[in-house]
């Protein structure tokens, strides 16, 4: 994949970009959800029928950089790394997507908050965190098995979903996978201009 000319902005420019109502390969962009230093991420809905139409999904938007080739192959990593992933509590990457400049994550969309900002707005039971910390052993145990490392485990990167309050671990943008990290993974161009994520399901 040629990246050359990726998530440039020129000299003043924001780092930061409106997106609701564009088109990201076929998702309409309805919410900005995170406003981060590095990334954007945003509740989309699908909109050109080859998905399933009015699936909500989140695209996670690398900010606009400066000419930083190392931040946008960090990106396709954390992506490549997570879409390997089939796990209950791990949120699921579909695939990498570009929009001019941009470069986003297509990701399973979790309603709710990060786990900090739940347990600044709600009282948490001992009950809850003990099968919390239960599943969560749970999840890393199995990410370990296949090889993985989180390295950033924290309240932000957990979601935790309003309608049962289970959780789910994101954030894989500082991960490492040891043993299969495979040079066989590729991304591949689609059609209508989405990155996929071959050889996934291994
Ligand atoms: N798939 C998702 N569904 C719903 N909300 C999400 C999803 N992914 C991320 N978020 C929200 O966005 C926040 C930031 O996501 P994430 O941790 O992946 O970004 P980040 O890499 O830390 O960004 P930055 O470094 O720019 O702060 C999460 O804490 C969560 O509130
Ligand atoms: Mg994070």
């Amino acid at each position: 994949m040629n990246l050359k000319g990726w998530c440039r902005v020129k000299e003043g420019e924001n780092h930061t970009v409106k997106l609701t109502g564009e088109n990201i390969g076929g998702y309409k962009v309805e919410e900005k959800r995170w406003q981060g230093a590095t990334s954007t991420v945003w509740r989309c809905s699908c909109q050109d029928g080859r998905g399933r139409w009015g699936q909500t999904i989140a695209v996670k938007v690398l900010n606009p950089y400066r000419d930083n080739p190392l931040q946008i192959n960090q990106f396709i990593k954390e992506a490549k790394i997570q879409g390997k992933i089939f796990h209950e509590n791990v949120v699921r990457v579909y695939g990498i997507v570009r929009k001019e400049n941009l470069l986003g994550m297509l990701m399973e969309y979790v309603y709710g908050d990060n786990l900090k900002i739940v347990s600044q707005t709600t009282e948490i039971k001992t009950d809850w965190l003990i099968r919390f910390f239960s599943r969560l052993a749970s999840a890393i145990g199995y990410l370990h098995s296949r090889g993985i490392v989180h390295n950033d485990i924290k309240p932000e990167n957990i979601i935790i979903r309003k309608v049962d309050r289970d959780f789910k671990l994101t954030d894989f943008g500082f991960a490492e996978s040891l043993r299969w990290w495979s040079k066989k993974a590729t991304i591949q161009e689609e059609p209508r201009g989405i990155w996929l994520l071959r050889e996934a399901r291994v």
